[in-house]
């Protein structure tokens, strides 16, 4: 913001109004204001497009009923659901947990497509803020898109949130929660004396590949079907061009290599970000144009690992207008909220933006009981508020990664490791 209303009061001191109008034909007209989604925003949805491929995903254009403020309040003395690593749970929890998410799926897949808690509505409500239909303030011609930008993480948490209510609602049962897919750890360590998960997380999670069940999916690529191949987080994402339309090439990696690169890519993307700018990703505010190209506004954590993660996975998760018709969505993006939660822990000036664009921006949205919500970021910049936490997992082993050679991640030294291992159960 400040680089642009710098150059624009240039433009404004020095130069003749002639001059200035011709000038600022090609300069971004940012207002300074946040974007507000409001009811004429659905009015004036139209078709969009990603990746080359068309975008017919509107929700209703007519809003029935309120919109209702959402407002999180936590309280302190109702104990937190602890969203945990998929790769630990074992014995009954594991199979309650399965049979629970199946249901879950097979619920939501059921309910009539005008249902907004539908599964086909969680795609479209995803698609369509995430490919362009939606305009900013109907007159202007300005798309507005909540990926590669600094809405990535805070909608995808209201998205993510308003998903596992519905999920709770259609299980009648308050206390479900989408756990995460743990795909960044790729070291086992024994430990006896502290509490979490510290196996490794890094292959595909088998509860999604019964062929059976809800929970499937058939057009993932092989890669995912490959019980002993680990992810690759490695795919670099500053060379995807959405536009582009090609699938990208993943080498084969030996299970060493594998690991080490994991391990590379998760330190660059989480503890090299040392601003917001970096890790959250650019300001977008009312009056920008969107940019499709996440080398210029994306942040860190859409990039590594979340665009790899899709990538990996292949088939619905492609596209911005399919990936949530994969239920392994989710659970990616159960972790990728809890490796945001974790870089605020990391602290030295990692810190969400203060800027009021950001906060005050408003979305719609609609809740486990079909009404329709009006979220700020503000409103879901605390996980807890929310009523969620996360179990303590092995994140030392890239933390500590630093840039060494050696194909063994984790070389921080005990203390170093203990303390981020303490601080990641706060
Ligand atoms: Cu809206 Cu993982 O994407």
């Amino acid at each position: 913001m400040q680089l642009r209303e710098g150059f624009m009061m240039v433009l404004s001191t020095r130069l003749p109004l002639i001059v200035q109008c011709l000038l600022s034909l090609f300069v971004t007209t940012s207002l300074s204001a946040p974007i507000i989604i409001t009811r004429e925003t659905f009015k004036t949805c139209r078709r969009g497009a990603f990746n080359g491929v068309p975008a017919d995903c509107c929700p209703p254009k007519f809003i029935q009923g309120p919109i209702v403020d959402f407002s999180p309040k936590y309280n302190p003395s109702k104990p937190l659901r602890v969203r945990k690593a998929l790769q630990c749970l074992t014995g009954k929890e594991l199979t309650i947990y399965t049979e629970k998410l199946q249901r879950g799926y097979a619920l939501m897949r059921a309910l009539p497509d005008d249902d907004p808690r539908s599964f086909k509505r969680q795609n479209e409500i995803h698609c369509a803020y995430g490919t362009g239909p939606f305009i900013q303030n109907a007159s202007a011609n300005l798309t507005l898109d909540i990926h590669l930008n600094w809405f990535f993480l805070p909608w995808h948490r209201m998205f993510i949130y308003f998903h596992e209510k519905i999920l709770q609602t259609l299980l009648k049962d308050p206390n479900f929660t989408l756990h995460f897919w743990n795909f960044d750890s790729s070291v086992t360590l024994s430990t006896s004396e502290r509490p979490g998960c510290f196996k490794a997380g890094h292959f595909f999670p088998p509860m999604y590949l019964d062929p059976s069940k809800s929970t499937f999916e058939p057009n993932r690529t092989y890669r995912a079907f490959e019980p002993s191949r680990p992810v690759d987080l490695s795919f670099d994402a500053t060379q995807w061009n959405p536009l582009g339309g090609v699938p990208p090439v993943f080498p084969n990696y030996t299970l060493e290599e594998q690991v080490w690169r994991n391990g590379a890519t998760m330190y660059k993307s989480v503890v090299s970000s040392s601003n917001a700018s970096s890790f959250i990703g650019k300001p977008f505010r009312a009056g920008d144009v969107q940019i499709v190209d996440p080398t210029i506004a994306a942040g860190n954590s859409e990039k590594w690992p979340h665009i790899s993660v899709h990538m990996w996975i292949g088939g619905l998760m492609y596209l911005a207008q399919t990936s949530p018709r994969d239920p392994i969505f989710y659970h990616l993006h159960a972790n990728v909220e809890r490796i945001w939660d974790l870089w605020h822990k990391l602290g030295d000036g990692r810190a969400d933006p203060s800027d009021p664009d950001w906060l005050d921006a408003e979305f719609l949205i609609w809740d486990e009981k079909k009404v329709m919500r009006r979220v700020k970021v503000r409103n879901v910049l605390d996980i807890k508020t929310l009523g969620d936490t996360f179990e303590n997992v092995n994140d030392a082993s890239w933390i500590c990664f630093q840039n060494s050679t050696s194909t063994t991640p984790s070389n921080c030294s005990s203390t170093k490791t203990s303390m981020y291992q303490s601080r990641g159960t706060e």
